[in-house]
């Protein structure tokens, strides 16, 4: 049974979950008050999150009907994230591996969203392939047998949540971008402008940052009036030339592997569109795990807690964040 933290960011998440991976409980309470700056605080997400942890892990264990002296491993994110952040979630986690003497299992958040497909119910088993996509990070993770893993490409820029945020600014939508561009997206023309998706970026790396410009470019070319009457259009092409540079990797992926089992994680896993794109893709499996786990959340780094080990009692002290430097951007 173990007991996850996650606090990386702007979410405070803690979550039960079982040793085969059914989630009990998966708190996250978001903190919302970001979204009136443009963009996360990170002065402000730390307070929230020292305001929050207690109760969020208290409404866990709660939520899971479990007490502490039944669990047998916290797990908790060590980075990369904002530190600040980080320091809430990783401080209270040994506070409490200590006074409780149950062992403690720091976890790179970049594997809790790679491992999150093997929780039920969609239990995915190795080998296969991971897209993750958020705003910080955009890679391609192998997964192999053992469970251990590497990155086989990143992007060598923007993430492709960051070149949908900005473009999402650019048509003039509110922060965070995604959900809006979806939606306006819906009623738009996807084959209505041609973007550029870096063909030429060699290997299974990605790039984003030429996209942003193209946009900025045809809402100039088109004028003000024409952009803002084809602004459906517009963001339709934008979230398509995302989602084919983002399926093109994959597709060099599954080639390269012979893997054809693929996932997908971070916040722009949640987009339907994304989805039902790669869903048509000729692939053995496509495991698209619910929304609330391609977020973030702690049932993953529950998830990859299972597939690593805990820390050596004499080195809980000292164990300390990091903000970068993990092996993905
Ligand atoms: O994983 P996440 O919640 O936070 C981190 O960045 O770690 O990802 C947030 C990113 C944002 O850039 C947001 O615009 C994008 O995910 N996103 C979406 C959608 N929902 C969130 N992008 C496209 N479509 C969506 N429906
Ligand atoms: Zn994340």
């Amino acid at each position: 049974m173990i007991l996850a933290i996650e606090s990386s960011c702007d979410d405070t998440c803690a979550a039960v979950v079982t040793a085969d991976g059914l989630i009990l409980s998966n708190v996250v309470a978001s903190q919302g008050i970001h979204d009136e700056y443009g963009g996360v605080v990170p002065e402000i997400a730390a307070r929230q999150h020292l305001e929050a942890i207690d109760l969020t892990v208290k409404d866990a264990l709660s939520k899971a009907h479990k007490s502490l002296d039944q669990i047998s491993a916290i797990a908790v994110t060590q980075g990369p994230g904002l530190i600040g952040s980080l320091v809430v979630g990783l401080q209270y986690a040994k506070a409490l591996a200590l006074a409780s003497g149950i062992p403690l299992i720091p976890v790179d958040h970049l594997d809790g969203h790679i491992f999150a497909p093997t929780l039920q119910p969609t239990a995915l088993e190795a080998p296969y392939l991971a897209l993750i996509a958020s705003g910080g990070h955009t890679f391609i993770e192998q997964v192999v047998a053992d469970y251990s893993s590497a990155t086989l490409g990143r992007t060598i820029d923007d993430a492709a949540g960051e070149a949908i945020d900005k473009g999402s600014r650019l048509l003039g939508l509110p922060y965070p971008g995604g959900p809006e561009l979806e939606k306006l997206a819906r009623t738009g023309d996807h084959k209505a402008f041609d973007f550029p998706i870096a063909e030429k970026v060699t290997g299974i790396n990605f790039s984003f940052s030429g996209l942003k410009t193209a946009l900025l470019y045809k809402q100039r070319e088109l004028g003000e009036g024409q952009a803002a009457e084809r602004r459906a259009d517009l963001a339709a092409s934008y979230q398509d030339a995302v989602v084919r540079s983002l399926l093109l990797r994959v597709k060099r992926a599954v080639k390269q592997t012979g893997i054809s089992r693929v996932t997908i994680g971070g916040g722009v896993a949640a987009n339907g569109y994304l989805r039902e794109r790669l869903a048509q893709l000729p692939l053995e499996q496509v495991v698209v795990p619910e929304f609330a786990l391609c977020t973030d959340n702690a049932a993953m780094v529950a998830a990859a807690a299972r597939f690593r080990k805990p820390v050596d009692g004499e080195l809980l002290a000292g164990l300390l964040p990091y903000a970068a430097g993990s092996r993905r951007k």
